[in-house]
């Protein structure tokens, strides 16, 4: 399935407005968007956090999947496309603010414990130390065992920013899974699946 006109329309006024921070050439696909969500618990009230909604197709999914359950927070830089978001879909709690500052985010919010982070963030165009930082979040944030999902470009698979990134993944959890390719999106992907933070300094204890 392709975006409606004018979710294209606005990702792309998004894209010449902030070329540095929404970093790619389409919206993600619902069949990308869908494996992405596919972390998201089926049961139960689960607590999502999606980094980097753009013009929300993960945001959709992920509310497919949740079928109004438990609680999803979007955090989107981007205050126009944080309204498109928001309108779209009333019952995402959206936040317009920086991933880098999530830990604080979730703390304004009580959110101690998440069931599942699933990120649209463009890791390209992210410093190595913001990465880190965002990513550190992300693991203190998790319950035990829940997950991380993120998006690879295929093409970019052999470059040295998404080997670092990938490298900086192993560092940070103990297990990191790559799916199936899903050449359904432009360009194709795989995603990243981790879980079980290496550190969890300052949640376990
Ligand atoms: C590549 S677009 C992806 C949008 C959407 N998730 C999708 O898959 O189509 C990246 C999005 O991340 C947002 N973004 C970039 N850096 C961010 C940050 N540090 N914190 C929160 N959102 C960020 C951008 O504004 C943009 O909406």
């Amino acid at each position: 399935m392709s975006p409606g006109p004018r979710h294209l329309q606005t990702f792309l006024a998004a894209a010449a407005r902030n070329p540095q921070t929404v970093g790619a050439v389409a919206p993600t696909s619902a069949r990308l968007a869908e494996r992405l969500a596919g972390v998201v618990p089926a049961v139960g009230e689960p607590v999502v956090v999606e980094l980097g909604p753009g013009t929300g197709p993960i945001t959709a999914a992920v509310q497919r999947r949740l079928a109004g359950r438990g609680r999803h927070l979007a955090v989107e830089l981007d205050p126009i496309l944080a309204q498109h978001v928001a309108r779209e879909h009333p019952s995402v709690e959206v936040v317009v603010g920086d991933a880098a500052v999530l830990g604080d985010l979730l703390a304004e919010r009580d959110i101690v414990d998440v069931d599942a982070t699933v990120s649209g963030l463009p890791w390209s165009l992210i410093r190595p130390a913001t990465q880190r930082a965002i990513l550190d979040a992300v693991a203190r944030a998790l319950r035990p065992g829940a997950p991380f999902t993120t998006i690879a470009y295929l093409h970019a698979l052999p470059m040295g920013g998404a080997r670092r990134y990938r490298a900086l993944l192993d560092e940070v959890f103990d297990e990191v899974l790559t799916t199936r390719t899903v050449w359904r999106n432009l360009p194709p992907a795989v995603t990243y699946v981790c879980r079980r933070p290496r550190s969890r300094a300052g949640h376990d204890g």
